[in-house]
């Protein structure tokens, strides 16, 4: 990553180079522009260098752990190094294990398998769905949205306190918001857990991609998130932590890899003895390539230095913020106030504009990709908006016509790959929209709003 001298309002640095940065799209109202990525909370563009390591080994690609050849014992050797770069990234233990998973959602949801009987599961309620719903088969008290990281901590004492000293219980928390970016007193809450004989599980999936993760200094027992959020969409995801309730569980998926002996007992059926370590819970062929390019995004992360990607991102945070307080009509999304710290994640609504009307129209007339929805947090967005928390809706699906009042927001996200442009034109597209109002008509269709062609 290459270091520029910082002109007044631009970012510090260059951002890292990024697949699909030159891909136009067509305006609604005519010609072309530069696609404008900005929805990394849901999924980041590869980075390029991810892209290179993929392509480079991509000849050479072979079974993992069941092969005899020189290539599967290449791939496997890849597959194993993979894991011992993703430990070193998050800071793990020397006892901690890497498992490769599919994605945050199939992390936690493996911990939730691996519960032992009688287990507690304490969690906010403004968790992201995947860390709010994988426990409901355990005993799980939801606690209510904090309004400073000062009162997560305190809510999860006196719930802890509650419970008394005896049994497994586990704390499940987010590193950072995927609604307002707002980063949460992890260590703090670690703490909290750890005096009351309770485990924490860490919510990495929009934390790990914008701030360095230590499990060592955070004091979690476990961390998991998605690759595609980190810059390495090959379907991969990760659980990394202590072992000793993994390797008691039953293993996720039953199957190959998983299995160490299987055998016919003297009645006919079938006996297995499980393999002990990760690959007791990644049964099946494992995914190489995922695992790989997860393992190059660290690198690549951790070579551009989180001091420089943080500083530039703080930069392009303060751009939008600034940028959207300059309209009065826009209200963005906080539970912990404007001087919370925080990831390029931001929510908001613009007064009398339907969430998914506004984002079509930066899609449609400006060519910049943003969400709208609940963003798979509804309690969370429905407590910010002041809506019932209790009501119901679809993922992403808009509750209102255009032009009506918004039930949902819109959510802007962008990361190491951002350039400056992007921001800068978000910035006037809204300022403009919010002036002048749509250039074009929309309708809904299929539950969003879309251009009228
Ligand atoms: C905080 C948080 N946790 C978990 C997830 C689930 O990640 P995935 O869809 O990759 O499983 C997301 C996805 O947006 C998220 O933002």
């Amino acid at each position: 990553m290459s270091v520029s001298a910082a002109a007044p309002g631009r970012s510090v640095c260059a951002p890292l180079p990024v697949l699909g940065r030159d891909v136009t799209v067509p305006l609604v109202t005519g010609g072309e522009v530069t696609y404008a990525a900005l929805d990394y909370a849901a999924s980041a563009p590869a980075l390029q260098r991810v892209w290179d390591d993929v392509a480079a080994y991509a000849p050479y690609y072979g079974s993992v752990h069941r092969g005899a050849g020189h290539l599967s014992q290449l791939s496997t050797d890849l597959f194993e190094s993979s894991r011992r770069t993703v430990a070193e990234f998050l800071g793990c233990r020397p006892d901690d294990e890497v498992i490769f998973t599919r994605s945050t959602t199939d992390s936690l949801n493996l911990l939730a398998r691996a519960l032992p009987a009688g287990c507690q599961v304490f969690v906010f309620a403004t968790e992201h769905h995947a860390s709010l719903l994988p426990w409901r088969g355990a005993q799980v008290t939801y606690l209510d949205a904090p309004r400073s990281p000062g009162q997560a901590v305190d809510a999860l004492e006196r719930a802890l306190a509650l419970r008394g000293p005896h049994g497994p219980a586990l704390v499940c928390v987010t590193g950072a918001s995927n609604v307002t970016g707002e980063l949460w007193p992890v260590a703090e809450l670690a703490a909290a857990a750890h005096a009351h004989g309770a485990r924490i599980v860490l919510d990495a999936a929009q934390l790990a991609p914008h701030h360095p993760v230590s499990v060592r200094d955070l004091d979690v027992d476990w961390v998991a998130f998605s690759g595609h959020k980190l810059y390495a969409p090959f379907g991969a995801g990760v659980l990394a932590g202590r072992t000793d309730w993994l390797h008691e569980a039953e293993p996720y998926l039953a199957g190959g890899g998983a299995s160490r002996r299987v055998t016919r007992r003297a009645d006919g059926s079938v006996d297995v003895e499980w393999h002990k370590g990760a690959a007791r819970h990644e049964a099946g062929s494992p995914n190489v390539i995922g695992a790989y390019a997860i393992a190059s995004a660290c690198e690549a992360l951790t070579e551009a230095g989180f001091d420089t990607l943080v500083a530039r991102e703080q930069q392009l945070i303060r751009q939008v913020r600034e940028g959207l307080a300059e309209v009065p009509e826009v209200k963005v999304l906080s539970l912990f106030g404007d001087d919370a710290p925080r990831v390029g994640v931001i929510s908001f609504v613009v007064q009398g504009w339907n969430s998914s009307h506004f984002a079509a129209a930066l899609s449609a007339e400006y060519g910049i990709g943003v969400r709208d929805g609940l963003f798979c947090a509804h309690p969370l967005v429905r407590t910010l908006l002041g809506g019932d928390p209790q009501a119901r809706g679809e993922c992403g699906a808009p509750e209102a016509a255009p032009g009506e009042v918004s039930l949902n927001a819109v959510r802007v996200s962008f990361g190491a790959g951002t350039p400056d442009e992007h921001v800068e034109r978000f910035v006037s597209a809204v300022r403009e929209l919010v002036r002048d109002g749509a250039k074009w008509q929309y309708r809904t269709e299929g539950g969003r709003c879309v251009p009228v062609v």
